[in-house]
């Protein structure tokens, strides 16, 4: 059956007409004008459900968060540009303002980094929970079950209804994701746990859990913090990508924050999310180990039966440019350049970006690169292991699952999330017994 939809104006509902019924729809629009229909009366006036199978073309939600443009490439937190935001502020002020809406002043700010610097280290019996994991454990699995194993060590901080403890377990969260990760570091190259250093800054504090060593000192590379402080920015929030949609999911059940944010750490961890940074890399050494033919690899991804894709391009929103992608490779150049460091791996993503970009094929589909292209070029300059590469993506995410968190919880509408489906299982049909199937 088909239906047809009039729009006559936006101050009015829509109207579906489907054969001799008519319905209203509201029409929804945001502050950056774009509209949405509210379908929620549909089932209920309609018997109907509507099917947007991959979520293509679904609001989940309204928010205040995050605001982007695919067509225009265009993103900004709480209305201030990424680029300005990468240009003036460092990670921890970026997730203040997600978390709490505005920019914060000096005094919140110093109240904020004073508060996380107090809850950096993680309680003593978790450090043996890590002689568990395998040694080749991946980080990604390791950040996941300690995120998750959290909701045991701090349970006055577990009830999402009690703001206080919500607070809580924010700071917690910021404050211990650096040390979980590194340890897991650690515990993969088989050196001893180096505890939080609270005089040195959040991103500074990373560096030197996972690169120092008791035996000798350590000095924080300037460089490498701003580099690093740009990275955690860019990915600091993306509004309703699959790992946020999959925390406010496992929020809407009232689960608690720690369970909420274990759950998207996992769902980062896929290759066609976040651990596109890891699967990048990768890509880019096979294609260096065979020889560097940059076009042979652009000639597989086009071809459907093989099944490859270039990683670390295209996106479901971004139909232009990921903005994010060009501050990462204007901060890839300057690093190389100041440090002298010629990375073959660069010149093959330059490669193969130049030539995509000029293929017919990814110019039709609108691919580009993402923001994940160039970050592991940054991440290798740094000395960080590929394996780590979507754990630091997942600090970087930390502040804006948060606030979508938040957000759900405070809004009015808020209701447990369950999508509806259509079944195309069999029909009733009668259970045959065993001896006899
Ligand atoms: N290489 C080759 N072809 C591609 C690629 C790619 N990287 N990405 C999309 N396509 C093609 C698809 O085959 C499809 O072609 P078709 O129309 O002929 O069938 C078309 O472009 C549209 O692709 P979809 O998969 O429908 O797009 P979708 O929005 O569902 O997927 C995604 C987006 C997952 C990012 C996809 O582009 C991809 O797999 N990219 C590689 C993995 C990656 O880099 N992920 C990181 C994304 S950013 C992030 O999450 C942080």
């Amino acid at each position: 059956m088909w239906m047809t939809l009039q729009v006559k104006t936006l101050e009015q509902p829509a109207t579906l007409t489907f054969g001799q019924q008519q319905i209203q729809l509201p029409v929804v629009q945001g502050s950056e004008q774009e509209l949405g229909l509210d379908i929620s009366r549909l089932r209920s006036a309609t018997g109907m459900i509507t099917l947007d199978e991959g979520y293509v073309n679904t609001g989940s939600t309204r928010s205040g968060i995050t605001f982007l443009d695919g067509e225009q490439g265009i993103l900004r937190f709480c209305g201030y540009p990424i680029e300005q935001l990468c240009a003036q502020c460092d990670f921890v002020e970026v997730s203040y303002l997600l978390i709490y809406g505005h920019l914060p002043t000096r005094q919140q700010l110093s109240e904020f980094q004073d508060s996380i610097r107090k809850h950096t280290m993680l309680h003593e019996d978790m450090r043996s929970f890590y002689s568990g994991f395998p040694r080749d454990a991946h980080p990604m699995a390791i950040l996941s079950s300690v995120v998750s194993a959290m909701s045991t060590f701090y349970q006055d901080s577990l009830d999402p209804t009690a703001p206080d403890q919500v607070e809580l377990c924010v700071r917690r969260l910021i404050a211990k994701l650096p040390t979980i990760a590194a340890y897991s570091h650690k515990k993969s190259v088989g050196q001893p746990f180096i505890y939080p250093q609270n005089d040195l800054d959040y991103v500074e504090n990373f560096l030197q859990m996972m690169f120092a060593v008791p035996s000798e000192p350590y000095e924080v590379d300037p460089d490498f913090v701003s580099a690093l402080n740009l990275l955690l920015i860019c990915h600091a929030d993306h509004e309703q990508n699959c790992s946020t949609s999959t925390v406010r999911m496992v929020g809407s059940a009232n689960a608690n924050l720690f369970a909420s944010i274990a759950a998207g750490v996992c769902a980062l961890w896929g290759p066609l999310h976040g651990g596109a940074n890891e699967a990048v890399v990768n890509m880019l050494n096979q294609i260096a180990a065979d020889g560097g033919d940059v076009k042979k690899y652009v000639a597989l991804a086009k071809d459907k039966s093989h099944g490859f894709r270039l990683m670390g391009f295209g996106h479901r929103v971004y139909k232009n440019f990921d903005p994010r992608a060009k501050i990462i490779k204007a901060a890839c150049d300057r690093l190389l350049a100041k440090r002298a460091i010629h990375d073959p791996l660069f010149d093959i993503a330059q490669e193969l970006e130049a030539t995509a970009l000029s293929d017919e094929y990814f110019i039709e589909r609108k691919l580009y690169p993402n923001v994940d292209f160039y970050s592991g070029v940054i991440y290798r300059a740094m000395g960080i292991p590929v394996q780590m590469f979507t754990v630091l993506f997942a600090m970087g995410r930390l502040p804006g699952w948060i606030a979508h968190w938040k957000e759900m919880h405070s809004s009015d509408g808020n209701r447990i999330c369950r999508p509806r489906q259509v079944y195309t299982g069999p029909t009733e049909r009668p259970l045959v017994p065993i001896d006899q199937r």
